[in-house]
This record gives structure tokens, C-alpha cells and sequence, in this order.
């Protein structure tokens, strides 16, 4: 990661924020800006159906805001230093209810993509970059406790997690033991790392 990737990606929450502002009463009603939404006027989110299966936003590349990312070695190969990287993204709307409320609100979606990476001896130094997904990882908010029966859905979320090479098919089984243990360090922050996440300690912008 340069220095100047979270700076762009603050640029684009900045931007998406004053786009989604400017439509005013269209933002989020209007059928063709998210679809699945559309179909059930009233669902809690449009990646979540009626029993809690959840699904991968597959436009958080261009329509979400990056939050950060996480370089991981430890299994480290000789001459890899980093084995995988890890983005994160939200949002826009559930960035700034964060940035003025310090907590996600309901329905909040956050998107985590691991990385395959290669690494190299280049000009700036030894380097190395993303190539494939490897895996997502997405967590909805849920501050009512929907879905209590589904395995997935517990501590004030819905958990899931897909393979690089199947976006559609939602693959972890009971977030108890797929997910919850690695995130308990993290349990006073709602369950999240925000220390990867500088942009949300910013002020909310235009409010
Ligand atoms: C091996 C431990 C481990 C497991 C298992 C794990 N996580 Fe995480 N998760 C982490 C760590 C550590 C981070 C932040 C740093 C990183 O990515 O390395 C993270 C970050 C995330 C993020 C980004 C938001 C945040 O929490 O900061 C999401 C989303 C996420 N995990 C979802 C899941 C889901 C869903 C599951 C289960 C399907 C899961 N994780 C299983 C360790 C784990």
C-alpha cells in the first residue's frame, strides 16, 4: 500500500457522500441504484433475504469506501514478507453514520477481501501486491437480533464468507466456530479492528 491509497479512498467517500446528498429524495428509493432492494421495499438490507442468508456485494469495488488494509505475513515464505492483504470497505452512508455516531448503524455492510499476493525486489523497494481473491469475508449489522434461529447471525451480526472462485455461494456454517473466537479481542469494539480504519475517526463531512 502507498501513503496515498487511504488519502483516495477518503476522496471517494468525500465524493459518493455529496453524490448521494445531492439526489436528496432519490438516494436509495430510486429501483435501479440497488435492485435487490427494490424487490421487497421493506427488507432490512438488500443482502440479506427473508431467512438471514446473506450476500456478497459484489459492487464494493466501485460503490463502497475502502477502510483500510491489513498486510499479514507470519506463515511467511523466504523472500515473501507478506502473505496476503486484506481490504476492507463500507458503505459510504454507513461510514458516516459511524463518523458521527461512533458506532455502525443497522445494516451496516462491511466487506473484507483477502488477497493473494506476489512479491518482488522493485525500484522502491522489496514489494508486494495484490493478485487474486483469495476469500471474502462480510459482516451485516443487526441491532435487533433478527435470524435468532441462523446460525450465522449472533453478538450484533450477520457473519459470512465465500471462496475467490464462487462469489454466489455463501460457505461458512455457524459464525460460534467459524468466526467469533479470532474476533473476541476485538469484542469492545463491536466485534471490529478499527484501528485499521483511521478514516472513520474523521469528522463526517457536509453535516
Ligand atoms: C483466524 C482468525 C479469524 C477468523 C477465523 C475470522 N476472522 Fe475476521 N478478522 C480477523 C482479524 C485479525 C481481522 C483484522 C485484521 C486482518 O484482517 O488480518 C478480521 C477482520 C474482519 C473483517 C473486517 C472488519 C473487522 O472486523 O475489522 C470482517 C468483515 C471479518 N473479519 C469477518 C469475518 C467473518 C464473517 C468470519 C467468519 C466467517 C471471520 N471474520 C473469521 C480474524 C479472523
Amino acid at each position: 500500500m502507498t501513503p496515498s491509497r487511504p488519502r483516495y479512498a477518503y476522496l471517494v467517500a468525500i465524493a459518493l457522500a455529496a453524490v448521494v446528498g445531492g439526489l436528496g429524495h432519490w438516494s436509495g428509493s430510486v429501483p435501479w441504484t440497488r435492485p435487490a432492494a427494490a424487490a421487497e421495499p421493506d427488507a432490512f438490507s438488500p443482502y440479506v433475504d427473508a431467512k438471514g442468508n446473506i450476500s456478497l456485494p459484489t459492487d464494493y469495488k466501485t460503490t463502497f469506501v475502502h477502510l483500510g488494509t491489513f498486510a499479514v505475513a507470519g506463515k511467511t515464505k523466504v523472500g515473501a514478507p507478506v502473505d496476503s492483504l486484506h481490504g476492507v470497505y463500507a458503505r459510504p452512508e454507513d461510514v458516516t453514520a459511524f463518523q458521527r455516531d461512533g458506532k455502525f448503524p443497522d445494516g451496516a455492510v462491511i466487506v473484507k477481501d483477502v488477497l493473494k499476493v506476489k512479491s518482488d525486489a522493485l525500484t522502491t523497494g522489496t514489494v508486494t501486491w495484490a493478485t487474486d481473491v483469495d476469500v471474502w469475508f462480510v459482516m451485516i449489522k443487526d441491532s435487533k437480533g433478527r435470524f435468532k434461529d441462523n446460525d450465522l447471525w449472533g453478538d450484533g451480526w450477520g457473519w459470512a464468507l465465500y471462496q475467490g472462485k464462487d462469489p454466489k455461494k455463501q460457505v461458512a456454517t455457524d459464525y460460534k466456530t467459524d468466526c467469533r473466537a479470532c474476533h473476541v479481542p476485538a469484542k469492545a469494539d463491536d466485534w471490529l479492528y478499527l484501528r485499521g480504519y483511521p478514516v472513520l475517526k474523521e469528522k463526517p463531512k457536509g453535516k
